[in-house]
């Protein structure tokens, strides 16, 4: 049934990828991967072990001989071509992503495009990882500043965004000439193999990109633990960055944590309301609000407060949730009924603490991973779904009156990911880019991604930067070479 809508069946892969081969577990253990939106089983990958872990390590830790100290050039064509064979088979990736993570088949061709951009904006910026060099403090002497790749990295990415979050790690890394063990998350892990399956066929030597599929305990802890992997790059929970930062301490490992995030998405009287709804429903709705930069909370001011309700409400009530095959629908299935119990806790939670109820707030239709867009007005301060990532399509509304308690309400998280804000004065734009406690700010923009940008956060949403000229620099070492005898 699966294979009938992918056109070439050799990208729907059931083997992991390491050590120069496709295998399955030495254990034999697997892993049944199903579509949310059906709860069919689409099939199963690999529940692999640590002893496999070792041996994808091993292989890595050779491959980065080789990759390191090719020209970046040659580098940058192989990736380049991996891109493009990500642009060709887009459909099938597409498809692929849509049963086993659930979203729209027009976001996953979305995501597809997304994560083929990476691969070619790091093809093009490893060709200039420059040095410098530096003027000496002596006659006799010269200084020079070079920048090595930092080695095998490990790369743990979540389902949410299953293609794209490989490849904004693992197209810095390698173009800078790293070696690369992706692990994906056990819920999406299709998507990670297709991808291998095209890096092969652009050519990347077979140690340089290796997927291992199972459960972290089993992978990722000997990524971490191991000294020859020398950096983590992590996309996923703030509980999780932590527990990772705190294990990374024992061999002092070069980390970069994409961590959880709590959006505000400020409203200020002045603003344009109807840019401001559209850019709400982008941002909150994008892949069922299952997103880090999701807009967490709308903050709106008490002047435009009943308006913004009024065309909000109208909008979120035009959305249309389903089969991401369906080209009508607008919002999937959450992934899984964890997902959907978090969702149901936070509304009543926000009933509870005085918040009304204007749309959704259930799962429709019953026994399925489908809950319908919610919106709540009057939510308060001490609500769960203000003070946490909801993660999913509930859309709470908090009132405010001046523009420093906006403000203060915004920064009133640990979590500094991205934010939002709606206005047409200057001036305010201005304070707000210095005042908001985000990585990412969006001014009268809902959709703030893309390769040419820094994208990363502050306080507990963790450091590093992916995409743009600074996303390689995450897994370079910078070498200070004074050569004396002049
Ligand atoms: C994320 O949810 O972490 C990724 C979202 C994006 O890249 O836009």
């Amino acid at each position: 049934m699966v294979f009938e809508s992918i056109n070439r069946k050799e990208l729907w892969k059931q083997q992991a990828f390491f050590s120069g081969a496709w295998k399955d577990a030495a254990s034999g253990k697997t892993i049944q991967v199903t579509d949310p939106a059906t709860g069919q089983i689409l099939g199963s990958v690999p529940a692999l072990g640590k002893a496999e872990t070792f041996d994808a390590i091993e292989t890595s830790k050779k491959a980065f001989v080789d990759w390191s100290s090719r020209p970046a050039k040659e580098r940058s064509l192989l990736i380049r071509s991996w891109s493009d064979l990500m642009r060709k088979n887009r459909e099938d990736l597409a498809v692929i992503m849509t049963l086993e993570q659930g979203k729209p088949l027009s976001e996953a061709r979305s995501e597809i495009d997304y994560a083929s951009s990476f691969l070619e904006w790091f093809a093009e910026e490893g060709k200039r990882t420059y040095g410098d060099i530096v003027p000496s403090h002596r006659k006799d002497t010269k200084i020079e500043v070079l920048k090595h790749p930092v080695g095998v990295c490990g790369i743990l990415t979540p389902w949410n965004f299953p293609s794209s979050m490989i490849t904004r790690k693992a197209g810095a890394a390698l173009a800078a000439g790293c070696t690369v063990i992706s692990k994906p998350s056990e819920l999406t892990p299709f998507s990670a193999l297709a991808l291998v399956a095209l890096a092969q066929e652009a050519g990347i030597p077979d140690g340089v990109f290796q997927v291992l599929t199972g459960y972290p305990e089993e992978i990722a802890n000997v990524l971490i633990d191991h000294n020859d992997v020398k950096k983590i790059s992590f996309t996923g929970s703030t509980r999780v960055g932590k527990s990772i930062m705190e294990r990374s301490s024992k061999t002092l490992k070069r980390l970069s944590l994409e961590l959880g995030g709590n959006a505000p998405f400020l409203v200020f009287d002045d603003a344009d309301l109807e840019a401001a709804v559209k850019g709400a429903i982008l941002s909150k709705f994008r892949n069922a609000g299952q997103t880090c930069v999701c807009a967490n909370r709308f903050l709106v001011q008490d002047g435009i407060y009943e308006d913004f309700i009024g065309l909000f409400s109208e909008s979120v009530s035009k959305l249309k949730t389903g089969n991401g095959f369906d080209p009508d629908v607008t919002i999937g299935p959450l992934i899984n009924e964890a997902a959907i119990e978090k969702m149901e806790g936070y509304v009543e939670d926000a009933l509870q603490n005085g918040g009304q109820l204007l749309l959704g707030g259930k799962r429709l239709p019953e026994k399925t991973l489908f809950f319908s867009p919610t919106l709540i007005s009057n939510v308060s301060e001490n609500s769960l779904c203000f003070r946490e990532e909801i993660f999913g399509p509930i859309a709470p509304v908090y009132r405010f009156e001046s523009f420093e308690e906006g403000i203060r309400a915004a920064n009133s998280t640990p979590s500094g990911l991205a934010a939002y804000a709606y206005t047409n004065d200057y001036k305010k734009m201005r304070i707000l880019s210095e005042r908001i406690e985000s990585g990412i700010l969006g001014i009268n923009e809902g959709l703030i991604s893309s390769e040419q940008v820094p994208f990363g956060g502050i306080k507990e949403s963790g450091f590093g930067r992916e995409g743009s000229k600074y996303g390689i620099h995450e897994y370079l070492q910078v070498k200070y070479v004074c050569i004396g005898g002049f």
